[in-house]
């Protein structure tokens, strides 16, 4: 295949964006992780969240190669307890936003030590939960917060001390949330560097010097310990240069500090469609790395990063059934599928497009136009609005929609009161169910 085939969106579905075991049979017909896509859909039923789980470990693999211990996997992009367990395994720290997702890394056995702690919001439940735990690091990303902290750190129970003395009460380590009044082109509900955030300390108006006085101050009463400053600037940000300018704004405020940990958030992008490209991990290790280098921040400066998207977005297919197909004349033609805004919202969000295909013949031409829609009761429920696919797809046929690993299971929802699907992990020929589909009665569980 050549290039251009591969950044045609009417020939096959680039290589790229399929998962690292991906592997098209003689007779056309698509494998992951030695699985075959349309016996799956036939097991497990559709749609189905298919994770080839040597992806997600090569992509763990190479994050903390590229950027060392203490790079953190963010769980927001998709979480069960099998993916913590798996990206923990391979030797990534955990970034959770909210109690719940701190309980599903706890229940999935991940120490506390290897948890950073996110939110611009964390309620002081969420905060006394941290605590107790001991998760490994704290973000702060407000005033009221370190009034929190100021308030639950002396409550933190002594006897989890193995000393047992107040003096040796364990200190949560901190790291300040900056926005450095950087923008990255990306869409704007993803956009989070730029001063008017809700994020975070601003460093224009002053806020983020204030919040490091106060944390400064804390450090020394011992209450916390004021470990580094954090940075986080968007997602799906395919270029690199933002992420040097917002070294280069940070450095001249960092370097006086003399803090050991610097952290640049998530946000490296991934191809979506045919003729989309990315930078590699390694590629955005080294110029953040070198950014540090230019900009005089010693190498003694643990930095890191908190990738969620280029970890698993490439890992996951998500299968579908073709239900309806209807011509509009003068139009276009709808393809409806069994599943749609409930378990992937980011096309209704965010505008954001994917390719579609037919695992039954993965490396046809795909030479009809289609909009592909999901089965929800509003003409947003769109899955691909401007997809190809093959001219003989049929009602009956499994459609596939690639890079859905990511923001599609962890954002799904019951809407229309439509089930979530089942979410299986892949590898050697085997299929595992880690998240079972949910069925009607669970639709009513929570009915008292
Ligand atoms: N760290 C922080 C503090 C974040 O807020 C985020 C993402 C990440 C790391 C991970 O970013 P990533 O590497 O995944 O780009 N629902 C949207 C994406 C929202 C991202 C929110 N924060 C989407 O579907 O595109």
């Amino acid at each position: 295949m050549t290039g251009d085939d591969d950044a045609s969106p009417t020939g096959p579905v680039a290589p790229g964006l399929f998962p690292i075991t991906a592997s098209i049979r003689g007779d056309g017909r698509l494998e992951v992780g030695g699985c075959d896509l349309l016996d799956l859909a036939e097991e497990f039923g559709t749609p189905l969240f298919v994770y080839d789980e040597a992806h997600l470990r090569s992509r763990c693999g190479d994050a903390v190669e590229a950027w060392g211990d203490g790079v953190a996997y963010a769980t927001k992009a998709f979480l069960c307890v099998a993916m913590a367990r798996l990206a923990h395994e391979e030797g990534m720290c955990l970034d959770v936003s909210t109690g719940g997702e701190l309980h599903v890394a706890l229940s999935a056995g991940v120490p506390a030590d290897r948890l950073v702690l996110h939110g611009n919001n964390k309620s002081e439940e969420e905060l006394a939960a941290a605590l107790a735990v001991g998760v490994g690091r704290i973000v702060i990303d407000s005033f009221d917060e370190i009034e929190r902290l100021e308030r639950l750190v002396p409550e933190i129970p002594v006897e989890e001390d193995p000393h047992g003395s107040p003096q040796s009460r364990r200190r949560p380590k901190v790291l300040a949330r900056i926005t450095p009044g950087v923008e990255v082109h990306t869409h704007e509900f993803v956009r989070t560097g730029q001063d008017d955030s809700k994020f975070g300390f601003g460093l224009a108006s002053g806020d983020a010097a204030a919040a490091i006085a106060r944390l400064t101050r804390l450090d020394a009463e011992g209450t916390v310990e004021f470990v580094g400053i954090h940075a986080h600037l968007g997602s799906q940000v395919f270029a690199l240069a933002p992420f040097v300018q917002a070294i280069e704004v940070l450095a001249e405020f960092f370097a006086p500090l003399g803090l050991p940990e610097l952290v640049v958030g998530g946000g490296l992008g991934v191809p979506y469609v045919n003729g989309e490209e990315a930078p590699p991990m390694a590629q955005w290790a080294a110029s953040v790395r070198q950014a540090c280098r230019t900009a005089g921040i010693p190498d003694t400066v643990r930095v890191t990063a908190e990738p969620g998207r280029s970890i698993v977005a490439t890992a996951g297919i998500t299968l579908y059934r073709v239900g309806t197909v209807k011509d509009v004349p003068g139009f276009r033609t709808y393809v409806s599928v069994d599943g749609g805004m409930s378990d992937n919202p980011r096309p209704v969000l965010y505008g954001s497009g994917y390719e579609a295909f037919l695992p039954r013949e993965a490396d046809a031409a795909r030479p009809m136009p289609v909009r592909v829609v999901g089965k929800h009761c509003e003409t947003g429920d769109v899955v691909v609005a401007e997809g190809f696919v093959p001219g003989d797809l049929a009602v009956g046929d499994v459609l596939a929609t690639p890079v859905t690993g990511a923001y599609g299971h962890s954002m799904a929802s019951n809407y229309n009161k439509v089930p979530r699907p089942a979410v299986v992990f892949v590898a050697d020929g085997e299929a595992r169910v880690v998240v079972r589909r949910e069925t009607f009665d669970d639709l009513i569980r929570l009915d008292v």
